[in-house]
């Protein structure tokens, strides 16, 4: 969508904080020993009493109140009786609606003890999320995201997942621009415009840039088992710095 009055603004704004509220949340309860299906069900709580509904739920019926992967999943893992391990890398995505507006987050967590490469490739793709947010503005084709995003993930050795890319978001979960290249794109030329509303969430894998999905049709895996992280934001575009619409 494209936020042109303040009506849709504050509306955009409340679920944007609300699902900023239960990354932040989820992250902090996340423990070794617990089920990935336990640490769904802190979210689903934290959704619920803010009277806000898991958008993969209503959009498409997703097996889960949030998307949890681990390790080489990158994306739309199933909350289940996966029991979290000390060490692993944990993705947490969530993405809800509250009086018919949507908001997306996500990012990644490293169950302690971790070791010195696995919090370089979380260091580094917030960082990737970073350099994005400094360039988009108005009148900026879409491709200056990929394009800040291969400067930071390449010189650090890292791939960036290819078919996963950001999103338009605000009256639906995905909206046009359907794909927001994390790669420099030269065909990616459409103009980021004010008030548009779109995510932004680099994937980088310490090798693979192609994903496959798992046998239960949902579970997106980095293609050769290389670990995969992501930092989300939905955000909004203006004349000069975003606004962060999922920042707590
Ligand atoms: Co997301
Ligand atoms: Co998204």
């Amino acid at each position: 969508m494209s936020i042109d009055n303040e009506r849709d603004l504050l509306a955009l704004m409340r679920i944007g904080r609300i699902v900023g509220q239960t990354l932040q949340h989820m992250g902090a309860a996340l423990q070794p020993g617990m089920t990935t299906a336990e640490l769904d069900d802190i979210g689903a709580r934290f959704l619920a009493q803010h009277g806000a509904r898991s958008a993969p739920i209503l959009t498409y019926k997703f097996p889960g109140h949030t998307c949890i992967s681990i390790n080489d999943e990158a994306a739309h893992g199933i909350p289940g009786p996966r029991v979290i391990q000390p060490g692993d890398l944990v993705n947490i995505d969530v993405s809800a609606e509250l009086d018919g507006y949507y908001a997306d987050t996500g990012g990644s967590f490293a169950v302690p003890p971790t070791t010195a490469e696995k919090q370089r490739l979380l260091d580094t793709t917030r960082k990737a999320l970073q350099a994005a947010l400094d360039v988009v503005r108005a009148g900026q084709p879409l491709n200056v995201i990929g394009k800040a995003v291969e400067k930071v993930a390449r010189p650090a050795g890292y791939g960036i997942l290819r078919e996963l890319g950001g999103h338009g978001v605000g009256r639906g979960l995905h909206e046009p621009p359907h794909n927001v290249p994390h790669f420099f794109n030269p065909r990616a030329r459409q103009r980021l415009t004010e008030g548009m509303v779109l995510t932004i969430e680099p994937f980088l894998t310490t090798r693979a840039i192609h994903i496959k999905t798992s046998d239960d049709g949902w579970t997106l895996r980095t293609e050769d088992g290389s670990l995969a992280a992501q930092f989300e934001h939905t955000v909004i575009i203006t004349k000069d710095k975003p606004i962060l619409v999922t920042a707590v």
